[in-house]
């Protein structure tokens, strides 16, 4: 059962680096949660920083034994994750979208940040970090577009209740990834992808164009048409312009 075992920390650099270094030392247990109220190096995607004001968010990290998932599958991780997210966030009635490939959206704010770290042993996955970010009671972002539970709400939402939710929610869609139900979970991924089968505006080396997301390959490629010809697209290969 994931979360069966939580650690709650005051401050830390970063659960993710929190999650890896029990890893490195073999002592951690598939679904162990760490959960701090402030991180001083908190990590994004591609490098980035992650702001969070002390004890207003939920910073979360859970620690998966993937080993019996291939490299290829990897991209089941992430929906797993996005969905998740997407589907605690219904229990205060917010309507969330995934943003490939797994930043979390409402009506075109970010609301949520995942950041993924697998360890690689040859073909298969040998554990996985699963690294959320979700702004809950934050208010002030200064220049970020994004928004928060209680921006929505217009309430305070107790972080504990998040974390409850989040993991009832973790626990059920991986029951699908564990019964090898991709197919089934890659099909509730797509139903929260934003701007699938809707023309938007990318960029990608060519520069900018008009084009139409219409799935995910396998290994989670972004599929476009771009002037009538498919395309698919690794994460640095394409970007979203604003619309
Ligand atoms: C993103 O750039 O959107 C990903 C943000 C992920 C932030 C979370 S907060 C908990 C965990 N610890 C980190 O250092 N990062 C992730």
């Amino acid at each position: 059962m994931l979360g069966r075992k939580i650690l709650q920390i005051e401050r830390v650099d970063s659960t993710n680096n929190y999650v890896a270094n029990l890893m490195n030392v073999g002592k951690i247990e598939h679904g162990t949660v760490i959960l701090a109220e402030e991180q001083t190096q908190g990590k994004g995607q591609r490098g980035a920083q992650w702001l969070s004001k002390a004890g207003e968010n939920l910073i979360f990290s859970i620690y998966l034994d993937t080993a019996n998932l291939s490299v290829r599958e990897q991209f089941s991780i992430t929906q797993f994750s996005s969905l998740s997210v997407v589907n605690t966030l219904k229990k205060w009635n917010i309507d969330a979208d995934v943003k490939w490939p797994n930043d979390i959206y409402v009506s075109g704010r970010k609301i949520a940040g995942i950041l993924i770290e697998n360890q690689v042993k040859g073909e298969r996955l040998n554990g996985t970090i699963v690294g959320i970010g979700l702004n809950v009671n934050q208010t002030e972002f200064g220049e970020l577009v994004t928004t928060s539970v209680k921006l929505e709400k217009g309430m305070f939402i107790s972080i504990q209740e998040v974390v409850f939710s989040l993991l009832e929610e973790l626990n059920s869609t991986w029951e699908l990834l564990e019964n090898g139900q991709l197919e089934q979970l890659n099909n509730r991924y797509l139903e929260k992808l934003w701007l699938l089968n809707q023309p938007a505006l990318f960029k990608d080396s060519q520069g900018e164009f008009t084009g139409i997301i219409t799935g995910i390959t396998e290994n989670g490629f972004l599929q476009v048409i771009r002037n009538g010809v498919p395309k698919t697209y690794d994460l640095k290969e394409i970007s979203f312009v604003k619309n």
